[in-house]
């Protein structure tokens, strides 16, 4: 007959083992004998599965016992969390993915409707802003794409980005009761460490906005040693911050409630409210920050934003100029 076991990868079979004999120590020797790997090899398959969010404990003469499992994203938590009528009510849940903004894309162009949400657990391309990649291990980010549908002129999409800032950090701040703040224009960071990127693109026709979509990725329940040695001393995650876990599914559906709440506001009375919470979050205004925008590096200090999103900075001789696109350092 079929035996289910035959098709299994080493890492299943592991699994099994140790669910199967759940809270006890499994040695290194006894693994291998009935999986037929070496010793390295288990111990390989190990360090695999923790990087995907397992945890194990090693205790030497006894093994190694299964101590934590992965939090997985699923609809129902998510659409429990989100007491949204539009944000996030069509939802796309993925496993792995090159970019959730390609795929978000890809549905936008079959016509799905404002609010159409994909999440992935693991993106295999993940994109930041000016071209950068992002960093998407699988189990402990929240990586998603939100499509927007505005019937506004293309020209306000930096405000959109501003806005969506607005909604991530609100959300971050509730669920996991940390101090994030605003990085013009749309880092958050908390602590002076980045924990959340937004990327928005735009497509239009005529001048108008045919679409937009949010991409927002999480550093949400990373242990330091999960992030990129290169990227420890910009980066945090809310778990580092926070020392919980932080529960992705709770957050995603914070972000659609915010986002439904702001994006509201907005569409009825413009851009003056969302820019207020803006200022109201951001830890650039009122501080010495070095720009980098495509036209070259300008100091000074940051001391309003403007009607269209963008940073209004004082120079040193007094002089006021505004940073349309760009980094910032605080
Ligand atoms: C940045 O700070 O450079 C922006 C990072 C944006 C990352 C998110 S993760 C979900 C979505 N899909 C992507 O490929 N990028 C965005």
């Amino acid at each position: 007959g079929h035996n289910p076991t035959e098709s299994e990868q080493p890492e299943q079979l592991l699994l099994r083992m140790f669910r199967e004999r759940a809270g006890e120590y499994i040695s290194g020797e006894e693994i291998s004998r009935q999986l037929g790997i070496s010793r390295t090899a288990v111990w390989k398959q190990i360090n695999k599965l923790r990087e995907t969010g397992y945890e194990f404990e090693a205790v030497s003469r006894k093994g190694y016992r299964l101590t934590g499992e992965p939090s997985r994203l699923t609809a129902a938590d998510l659409m429990l969390a989100a007491r949204t009528s539009v944000m996030g009510r069509n939802l796309k849940l993925l496993a792995v993915t090159g970019s959730t903004q390609d795929e978000a894309r890809a549905l936008a162009e079959q016509g799905a409707p404002e609010g159409t949400l994909v999440i992935a657990e693991e993106q295999t391309k993940g994109k930041g802003r000016m071209g950068r990649s992002w960093y998407s291990p699988p189990g402990n980010g929240l990586w998603m794409s939100l499509l927007l549908r505005p019937d506004l002129p293309l020209g306000s999409a930096p405000q959109l980005t501003l806005l969506t800032a607005v909604a991530v950090c609100r959300a971050i701040r509730s669920v996991a009761a940390v101090d994030a703040g605003i990085k013009w224009p749309n880092d958050i960071l908390i602590g002076g460490r980045k924990t959340c990127g937004i990327l928005l693109e735009s497509t239009g026709e005529d001048e108008r906005i045919r679409y937009c979509i949010a991409g927002i990725g999480i550093d949400v329940n990373m242990a330091a040693e999960e992030l990129p040695e290169n990227l420890r001393s910009i980066m945090t995650s809310l778990r580092i911050e926070s020392g919980q876990e932080v529960d992705r599914s709770k957050l995603a559906g914070a972000i659609m409630n915010e986002m439904e709440q702001l994006y509201g506001i907005y569409m009825a009375e413009g851009f003056g409210p969302v820019a207020a919470l803006w200022e109201a979050l951001s830890v650039s205004l009122n501080k010495a920050v070095t720009a980098h925008t495509p036209g070259g590096v300008l100091k000074g200090t940051a001391v309003s934003l403007d009607s269209s999103g963008a940073l209004i900075v004082r120079l040193s001789d007094g002089q006021m100029t505004k940073i349309i696109s760009g980094d910032v350092t605080v």
